[in-house]
């Protein structure tokens, strides 16, 4: 709660909308990080919201030297506000399988016409998720361009993974969600990467076309990467940064075969000139509503 008025003011939107479960986690190795899940995050979502499915998930236990909050104390906490208690490493992958396990098994009991505060949980919604390598721009950037039509020379290379949704209304009428996770690119990462393609519907791979190395890790690694993670039955490839054309690595006629003979949509974008965006958008929208 380093900005408490930020933080307001985004939990004002995000927590309520159409969320069947809240999530609220704490650093194990930060006791004022507890407290401030007992003494503001616990009223704040017990006042606002009717969701029953709440889970509070202490992370880095693998820092066992340093841990600051008794397991006991949060178990306790946790159990008189009918909350589910987990201890985690996100880091070491300790407990992060039982948490989805868990996770998995109650969401799909909970009853879709449940009242919630805010939104309408009833709308279609489908999964799109976003995997390549650390810096070819297909994930942060492109994602930005599709969210909030910014584009950032700067932007950092993600750690984790983050969330947003779009609300798509199409012109005959029919509206949908579309859940876009963003994933780090880095091979640290890859471990945790595999969790958030359960339930997706659709994955996009991208490579940086002045990187020949991005494009044969998607060869290599990221194609088979999916197919052993998920089972999605739509795929498109991006070839990002076409604004390079006199450094390209990879040409298209070669991506295009690629794409053709693994059953892939290809769409060559530059998210730094905005080209070709519009274009992968309205198809991925088009062939979601397919599914
Ligand atoms: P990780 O976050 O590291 O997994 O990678 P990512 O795919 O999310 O990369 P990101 O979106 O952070 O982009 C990396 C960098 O590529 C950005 O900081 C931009 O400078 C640059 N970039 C993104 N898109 C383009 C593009 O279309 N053209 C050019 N020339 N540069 C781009």
């Amino acid at each position: 709660m380093e900005d408490g008025s930020a933080i307001n003011e985004i939990s004002k939107v995000m927590p309520s909308s159409y969320a069947d479960c809240i999530i609220m986690g704490y650093d194990v190795t930060n006791k004022q990080s507890f407290e401030d899940i007992k003494t503001y995050w616990i009223d704040k979502i017990k006042n606002r919201s009717n969701i029953d499915l709440i889970y509070l998930l202490g992370n880095k236990i693998d820092l066992k030297d340093k841990i600051e909050v008794d397991e006991n104390e949060a178990k306790e906490f946790a159990d008189k506000n009918n909350i589910k208690y987990f201890q985690i490493s996100v880091k070491n992958d300790i407990n992060i399988q039982n948490f989805i396990n868990d996770l998995k098994m109650n969401i799909e009991t909970i009853d879709d016409n449940s009242p919630k505060l805010y939104g309408n949980p009833s709308k279609e919604r489908y999964k799109v998720i976003f995997l390549g390598d650390s810096g070819v721009g297909a994930k942060t950037c492109l994602i930005n361009r599709l969210v909030s039509i910014i584009y950032d020379d700067l932007t950092p290379s993600s750690n984790g993974a983050s969330f947003a949704s779009k609300f798509i209304k199409i012109k005959n009428g029919k509206e949908f969600l579309i859940d876009i996770w963003d994933t780090a690119g880095q091979e640290k990462y890859r471990g945790l990467n595999k969790h958030f393609l359960i339930n997706t519907n659709c994955v996009i791979l991208g490579y940086d076309c002045t990187r020949r190395e991005s494009f044969d890790n998607i060869k290599n690694f990221w194609y088979q990467y999916v197919n052993d993670n998920a089972k999605v039955d739509l795929i498109y490839l991006i070839a990002n940064k076409i604004d390079c054309a006199d450094d390209e690595a990879v040409s298209e006629d070669e991506a295009k075969n690629y794409s053709k003979e693994k059953n892939m949509r290809y769409f060559p974008v530059s998210c730094k000139e905005n080209i070709g965006i519009k274009e992968f958008w309205n198809d991925l929208c088009a062939e979601c509503i397919k599914i």
